[in-house]
């Protein structure tokens, strides 16, 4: 196998979710993955095949967005001319658009036309470094409409040089047809779309909305229960806009993460301690509904959860192209510090993934996906607004290359 000697950088290795810099390092990658990572003055490049100047460049792990709705037909500019009209969410759901809305077009569009839209947008997210990505059906909530979407986040993965996770979100919210009879839509989410969808190794989460607007805490329970059964780790939308203790009952099943958190209590904090659920700050959906109550960092941190961040990339509440954009609105909106948002994209995105022992952090044993970025200091990740913060990317080893894909 290759082995590779990458110097003339320094490290942020976001080992322990800090990022415990090594100030001229070196790494050798020996074919896909890490062999070593320390001062440059501890190891030379003697047997190794090749050698790599990084021209001074900070190394951080491949960014990871642990959550993204980023498959879907149609998009929702018109809501959010609504919105900035004084409509709310909620409004414009109850009256059968919002998730809806999404719904209808991405039901209408064939496979191939929601490949190609979403291909653009998960490229953007590769431009900036994403080397592993999460993306979660919930836009069919039907079978063969979930299926749809699952197979366009497969694909993505074999067509582009990413690590796509895939998510079924089939309990997003009750389809139209089954208006009023949310109880039987569950039923069906877990008789037939879990089992199915499992069957055909399409699904390596299960996730579900615990909203007034969407199902409520024993409703999505069952849909949980019916993962654990198919063997399946799970995840939750909880406490994004009321306060109704998914947030508590995701940290007791184990779930691997729980996600938005603007209504979280002490309670939840503390079983998600207990737990070892990481938390997943969405800065993006926050911003576009306008919400003002943030979500309590400092009970995460007291009560040592693990905090992650991510982009959400969906066509209602956050269409973000740009998770380092999320890492500023992480800091500026919720408070966390830079190094925190940086370990949000890397080490506990991978441990909301499941991820941790493969990815996340740079250290021996670990797949070799990192980026070069031409910085002063690690801070800049979260402190330029947009544009293109010049970078190059390795993935399993290999220099990546966007151009030709
Ligand atoms: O994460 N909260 C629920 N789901 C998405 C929004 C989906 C939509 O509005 O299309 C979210 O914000
Ligand atoms: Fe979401």
């Amino acid at each position: 196998m290759k082995r590779t000697y990458w110097k003339h950088c320094h490290v942020a290795t976001m080992r322990d979710g800090r990022y415990h810099a090594i100030e001229d390092a070196a790494i050798v990658t020996c074919g896909k993955h890490i062999e070593w990572v320390g001062a440059r003055s501890e190891r030379s490049a003697s047997g190794t095949d090749a050698c790599v100047d990084l021209q001074g460049a900070w190394v951080t792990p491949g960014l990871i967005d642990c959550h993204t709705h980023l498959v879907f037909g149609g998009n929702r500019s018109l809501e959010f001319e609504q919105r900035l009209q004084g409509v709310s969410y909620a409004d414009i759901s109850a009256a059968g658009g919002g998730i809806k809305h999404t719904v209808r077009h991405t039901r209408d569009a064939t496979e191939d036309a929601l490949f190609e839209s979403a291909r653009k947008r998960l490229l953007a997210l590769m431009r900036e470094g994403v080397t592993t990505v999460e993306i979660k059906s919930g836009y069919g909530l039907d079978l063969n409409s979930e299926r749809k979407m699952l197979r366009v986040a497969r694909r993505l993965g074999e067509a582009l040089p990413v690590t796509v996770k895939t998510t079924c979100l089939a309990a997003h919210t009750v389809p139209s047809e089954f208006a009023g009879k949310a109880d039987e839509y569950v039923n069906y989410v877990c008789n037939d779309i879990l089992p199915k969808l499992a069957e055909e190794h399409l699904v390596d989460a299960v996730d579900a909305f615990c909203e007034t607007i969407a199902f409520s805490p024993s409703q999505v329970m069952r849909v949980l229960l019916r993962a654990q059964k198919l063997k399946l780790p799970v995840k939750l939308h909880a406490e994004q806009l009321s306060p109704l203790g998914g947030a508590s009952l995701a940290a007791e099943m184990g779930a691997l993460s729980a996600d938005h958190l603007e209504y979280m209590s002490a309670d939840d904090a503390a079983a998600m301690g207990r737990a070892g659920t990481v938390a997943v700050l969405l800065p993006g959906a926050f911003h576009m509904l306008q919400e003002t109550r943030r979500p309590p960092v400092d009970l995460l941190r007291r009560h040592g959860v693990d905090i992650a961040v991510a982009s959400d990339l969906n066509p209602g509440t956050s269409p973000a192209l740009s998770l380092r954009l999320m890492l500023n609105m992480a800091c500026t909106l919720f408070g966390l510090t830079p190094e925190e948002a940086l370990a949000g994209v890397t080490r506990n995105a991978a441990k909301a993934l499941g991820m941790l022992g493969t990815h996340g952090t740079l250290e021996a044993g670990k797949t070799a996906d990192f980026v070069a970025w031409e910085i002063d200091r690690p801070a800049e990740l979260a402190y330029w607004l947009g544009g293109e913060l010049p970078s190059r990317t390795v993935r399993h080893g290999e220099w990546r290359d966007l151009t030709s894909v």
